[in-house]
């Protein structure tokens, strides 16, 4: 049982220290449970800490005097009675309970509580009087031990709480810095660690199953406990990290004559080779059944021995039942592969490869077994992938693209269950417009936790590779990303004009005649309609009409070296785009005055009042035509 002496914030940080390490808790505080702070007393609630007032415990003990004096003090004062009677009656509340620890809070320097602090070195006396070890916060002098910033494993596959625990002290001198050496340490690990050292835990139990059967009815004969010391100090014992596990053991006799007594120790000895040298993951997912067959030498141990110069294996030289002895045969050999299937969700970026993150990268070319790709990833990325692995790329034609995304996710939960690992290819960002959350959500409800690796999303890179930069002071505070198509295809509400807005729309390029429409309030191509068809367009958008000698731009497979960017002003550009014959999917559209800020010697004053007439802006840019197309990439990319 552990006793915090306080009520604030670092007793709490101590109360959930002792609990993760499967204390009791007591809290001891003066005006009891109203006087914790808020985790504490929520803690109290749950069950998890006891709390005792200092009043409560002064009245248990047998200082009647004080009592009767208390009313003589007027309250806030402290008295050296007071100090007296807390003093006494810990000193006997210690002696009626079994407290192993005792830690002190309240007590930093700086705190206003100098009550406490007066307190302490009475406390920590009486403590050692009761031989209790003692922690005064911020006074290392009064202290028998430090806590150590810890960190408690689970296992990742059950979510259980692990026995396995990482403690970082630096014995009352930087804490800060311990505890950051704890998180730095504990991301070094596998996350497996939690898992493996519950599997361990149940493989030494099973290793010793017999050994109680055994002595349960009498059948150790010539050993008694000392012989079977295998928790003890001799080489056989698990535990004893000095001894090398490879040290030869006893032939097994093919007639079965071992003892148990050997036995055990044979099973320990495996157990001690299995957690020296089976890799922390192999470890985490063990089941009973390999287990067993670890215990009973029929599954072997990775190849150890073949390592192990100093020592002449055994398994060359013997039949198969003696070779077993020693467990030597690599685990893979014997034990089915039970490869955990798994989803990787990952983006491919706009297009270049050179644009895929490294994660994107070695997921492609390291770790899928099967590549589910959307049909738009470019064929640069697509040729990264290593002929072994298996590519299908979605056949998602308009008006079928929730039947493709469905027949998607069902392959990849279909192999992933076949324990491979499954790589869902999508187009720029998989989250933005690349529809991920539905799959996440898909995946989690069929038993997969799929990984999101964020691509960079061709939302911010096309405009950057088209010299369009979607904020840049001056001209565009802030940016907004819409899509052109709604969901099934309904049509979409578009942002009203901001003047110091870029609006990005992804999607849109098949539709630019609705989707400008949409944003002027008119049909740009059918001027008669205007009167007709005013109030149907002017629905699809929320605010301010947009001016119709605002630049755009359309920008196809931005990244790309086929990327064409085409310029011109609303009212002008679905001219354009018709002149320009064949789309080249995927595009998206930039509408704002951002699109010429940064042409030749730039326009960055477009926000200031009296700078020049928009006319006017507009025709130094595009030099008096009505649209510009511009091919390819810069140069600079071929060497990235
Ligand atoms: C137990 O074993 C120890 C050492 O092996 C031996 O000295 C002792 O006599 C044994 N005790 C019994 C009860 O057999
Ligand atoms: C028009 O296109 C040419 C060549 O593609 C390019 O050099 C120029 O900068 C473009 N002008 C605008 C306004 O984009």
């Amino acid at each position: 049982m552990v006793l915090i002496i306080g009520g604030d914030a670092l007793a709490a940080s101590r109360a959930y220290a002792s609990l993760e390490a499967d204390a009791a808790v007591v809290v001891l505080v003066r005006g009891g449970s109203p006087a914790l702070c808020d985790e504490l007393q929520w803690r109290a609630r749950q069950g998890q800490v006891s709390v005792l007032d200092w009043d409560a415990l002064s009245s248990d003990s047998r200082v009647d005097n004080a009592c009767a004096l208390e009313g003589t003090s007027a309250p806030g004062i402290e008295t050296e009675l007071d100090l007296e009677r807390d003093i006494t009656s810990l000193d006997g509340y210690l002696s009626r309970t079994p407290v192993s620890l005792v830690c002190v809070t309240g007590t930093l320097s700086l705190s206003h509580s100098s009550r406490i602090r007066s307190l302490a070195p009475h406390i920590a006396r009486i403590c050692r009087a009761h031989r209790i070890p003692v922690n005064v916060a911020d006074m290392p002098a009064l202290c028998d031990f430090y806590f150590a910033s810890t960190h408690r494993f689970v296992d990742p596959t059950t979510g259980a709480k692990s026995s396995m625990q990482l403690g970082v002290t630096a014995n009352g001198e930087g804490c800060r810095l311990a505890s950051r050496i704890r998180r730095e340490a504990v991301a070094a690990l596998p996350k497996e660690v939690g898992g493996a050292v519950i599997r361990i835990g149940q493989l030494r139990r099973l290793a010793r199953e017999h050994e109680r059967e055994a002595e349960g009815c009498g059948v150790i004969e010539e050993t008694n406990g000392s012989d079977l010391d295998i928790e003890g100090a001799n080489g056989d014992a698990e535990d004893t990290s000095v001894n090398t596990p490879n040290q030869p053991v006893p032939i097994r006799r093919a007639d079965d004559s071992e003892s148990i007594a050997e036995a055990v120790r044979r099973r320990m000895r495996w157990v001690a080779q299995v957690s020296e040298y089976w890799s922390i993951s192999q470890l985490s997912v063990l089941t009973e059944p390999e287990m067993r067959a670890v215990l009973s030498g029929s599954i072997g141990l990775p190849s150890v021995g073949q390592h192990n110069h100093g020592e002449r294996s055994p398994s060359q030289s013997l039949p198969p039942l003696q070779t077993s002895q020693h467990g030597l045969q690599p685990i893979l050999s014997s034990v089915p592969s039970k490869k955990q299937g798994r989803i990787l969700l990952v983006g491919s970026g706009p297009g270049h490869p050179s644009l895929l993150t490294l994660a994107t990268h070695s997921a492609l070319t390291k770790h899928a077994d099967l590549i589910l790709s959307d049909k738009l990833v470019p064929s640069a990325v697509l040729e990264l992938i290593p002929r072994h692995v298996e590519l299908r790329i979605a056949r998602k034609f308009p008006g079928n693209a929730d039947g493709a995304q469905t027949e998607m996710m069902e392959a990849a939960v279909e192999a992933a269950r076949r324990g491979l690992t499954v790589v869902r290819l999508k187009q720029g960002d998989p989250i933005v417009y690349g529809r991920a959350g539905e799959e996440v959500l898909y995946f989690r409800s069929h038993g997969f936790e799929p990984l999101v690796v964020p691509g960079v999303s061709s939302a911010l890179a096309a405009p950057t590779f088209a010299g369009i930069p979607v904020t840049q002071r001056g001209v565009a505070e802030t940016f907004i990303v819409c899509t052109g198509v709604g969901r099934q295809g309904k049509e979409v509400r578009l942002p009203g004009y901001e003047r110091p807005r870029t609006l990005l729309i992804l999607m849109g390029v098949a539709r630019l005649s609705e989707v400008v429409g949409a944003l002027l309030g008119y049909s740009p191509l059918d001027t008669a309609s205007i009167s007709k068809d005013d109030s149907k367009r002017e629905g699809r958008r929320d605010g301010s009409p947009y001016p119709p000698n605002l630049p755009i731009a359309i920008i196809e497979r931005g990244s790309m070296p086929d990327q064409r960017v085409l310029v011109s002003t609303l009212e002008n550009v679905c001219t354009a785009l018709e002149s320009l014959g064949a789309q080249r999917p995927p595009g998206m559209i930039v509408v704002g005055w951002a699109v010429l800020a940064l042409h030749g010697h730039g326009d960055v004053r477009v926000l200031e009042e009296g700078e020049g007439s928009d006319e006017e802006r507009v025709k130094q840019w595009l030099g008096g035509r009505r649209w510009n197309v511009t091919e390819g990439i810069s140069e600079g990319w071929s060497v990235l």
